[in-house]
């Protein structure tokens, strides 16, 4: 088990910060549902977040951008029930923040009135100032999330990597600058170049987590089937797959086929 599973015993926004000062590295992970999220929470993650990319990995869509708030908050409400200590972030998926900011805390406020998640992510800078600001001033925890933001994706058109420009670089900065300055506990950062990523992180005082962006932030996030090999169609440069699960569940699942076809299960201890 990991150290900072003994230290903390429960993850709050303000664990992350001590940890930032600490330099501590942050883990964070994504889970959609129970028996995923109590596996990710036991073994020490300190971040689970409900990422709308159960649009891809659990729905099959192309983009993150078909998947509502009643599905965000059925996998967020099957998350809560699987984590004892660390911290359910959810996101906000596309559609139901960006026209205005009294729409986008009535639907904050539905994902923690009805999952009983701890926070909220929101992908985008100043466009979307005034519903950040609105959600924090209801009290709930807002995460930023810059550079490859996968709800634009028809808007940038590729999944390439983010501000190598220097324009695009400079009003990332800015974005960070704002929702640190806005009240935001924590921001991620994706697909950018790893030197642009750690000097967001050395200016800003909240945890600045990456996926895609080098080792210079606070912490790390990826998509945990993509970690554990579940998906095997997606290998972009960032990412270390720990397990080669798709192969070993194709390998596991045949032999049942097999088993069963050669009337080999159930056996005779295997029955009752
Ligand atoms: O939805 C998601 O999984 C995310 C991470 C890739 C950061 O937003």
């Amino acid at each position: 088990m990991s150290v900072a599973k003994n230290e903390y015993k429960r993850i709050t926004v303000k664990t992350l910060i001590d940890m930032k000062n600490k330099g501590e590295k942050i883990s964070m992970l994504t889970a959609y549902d129970y028996t995923m999220a109590k596996i990710v929470d036991g073994a020490g993650v300190d971040v689970l977040l409900v990422g709308d990319s159960a649009s891809n990995v659990m729905a099959g869509h192309e983009t993150t951008l078909p998947i509502t708030l009643d599905q965000m908050i059925y996998h967020a409400s099957s998350v809560v029930r699987g984590v004892e200590r660390g911290l359910v972030v959810v996101d906000l998926p596309f559609g139901s923040y960006q026209s205005d900011p009294k729409e986008a805390l009535r639907s904050a406020i539905r994902i923690m009135k009805e999952s009983g998640a701890h926070a909220v992510k929101l992908e985008g800078g100043k466009e979307i100032k005034e519903s950040i600001k609105r959600i924090l001033n209801a009290g709930v925890p807002v995460m930023g999330h810059l550079g490859l933001t996968p709800q634009s994706i028809y808007k940038f058109g590729t999944y390439t990597v983010r501000a190598k420009e220097e324009e695009e670089a400079k009003k990332l900065k800015e974005d960070a600058l704002m929702l640190e300055k806005a009240g935001c506990f924590a921001v991620v950062l994706e697909k950018i170049p790893a030197k642009l990523a750690k000097e967001v992180a050395e200016s800003l005082t909240i945890p600045v987590i990456g996926i895609g962006a080098g080792n210079g932030v606070d912490g790390q996030v990826v998509v945990v089937h993509d970690m554990i090999g579940m998906t095997h169609e997606f290998h972009p440069r960032f990412l270390r797959r720990y397990m080669n699960l798709y192969e070993d569940m194709t390998t596991a699942i045949s032999q049942y086929v097999d088993d069963v076809k050669a009337v080999d299960f159930p056996n005779e201890n295997e029955q009752y």
